[in-house]
């Protein structure tokens, strides 16, 4: 080998070392590290435990349990029974008077505040609107709750079995009765509703999640430029 060969070899070496240096320069100059102030994902335990917490739990639904289902089966003489905290205040018989409360025959399906002959209170004399079984089941379920300022000094009744015999028997006192609902064709309604609401759930969820891929993506994306354009 001739002093030229080594020399070629030599050089050659040189060059690669240059080349690596070089690009590593300009490497690092325009790509360079940079310590961020504060962690551009917070983190904390409380976000760590918000994070992996179950979505809260679904609020006790406000308001009674519904009746619909079991106003056809509800035993008549339970309904009487019931009634007897009613009586006090409410006469039931057709032509009946009024005593602190109004007479309460035909109720089921009739206006709110149907008497001409009583004297309501504003809330409820002002409401509007016919008494169907839903609309009954949350009145006697806490009068007051339901209408603002009602006369009616009377706590509620809690249980939806009490609710509904006395909704049902309050229907025998009318001239026209309202059909009861056919608790097949309730319970057809709830499940519908709760898989239209389970289904805008999983909706929702699906969003959240790409909103928060996408929100990612984006500060990522911001974060590459930041650091390209800073040099
Ligand atoms: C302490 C007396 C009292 C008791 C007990 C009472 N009520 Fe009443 N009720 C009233 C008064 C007073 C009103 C009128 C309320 C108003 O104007 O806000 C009323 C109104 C009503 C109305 C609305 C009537 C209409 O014309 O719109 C219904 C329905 C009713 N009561 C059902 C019942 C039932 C059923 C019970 C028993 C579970 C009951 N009430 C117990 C006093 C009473």
């Amino acid at each position: 080998m001739n002093t030229m060969e080594i020399n070629k070899i030599v050089a050659g070496v040189i060059c690669a070392v240059l080349l690596v240096v070089v690009v590593g320069k300009v490497g690092s100059a325009l790509v360079s590290p940079e310590e961020l102030e504060a962690p551009v994902y917070p983190f904390s335990e409380d976000v760590m435990a918000g994070a992996n917490a179950p979505a809260a739990a679904p609020a006790e639904p406000a308001g009674p349990e519904p009746i619909l289902a079991m106003l056809a089966s509800a035993d008549m003489g339970e309904g009487e029974k019931v009634f007897k905290k009613c009586a006090s205040c409410h006469d039931v018989e057709k032509g009946g008077p009024n005593k602190t409360g109004p007479n309460l025959y035909g109720i089921v399906g009739a206006a709110f505040a149907h008497k001409d002959d009583f004297s309501y209170s504003d809330g409820m004399a002002n409401h509007g609107g016919t008494w169907g079984f839903e609309e009954l089941n949350e009145f006697l379920y806490k009068p007051r709750d339901y209408i603002d300022g009602t006369k009616m000094s009377f706590g509620g009744l809690k249980k939806a079995e009490d609710r509904a015999a006395v909704i049902a028997w309050l229907n025998t006192k009318s001239d026209n009765p309202v059909a009861l609902p056919d608790p097949a064709a309730v319970e057809a309604a709830q499940a519908a509703e709760e898989a239209v609401d389970e289904a805008a759930e999983a909706v929702e969820e699906t969003v959240d999640d790409a909103a928060a891929a996408v929100e990612g993506a984006v500060e990522e994306a911001g974060d590459a430029v930041d650091a390209a354009t800073a040099q």
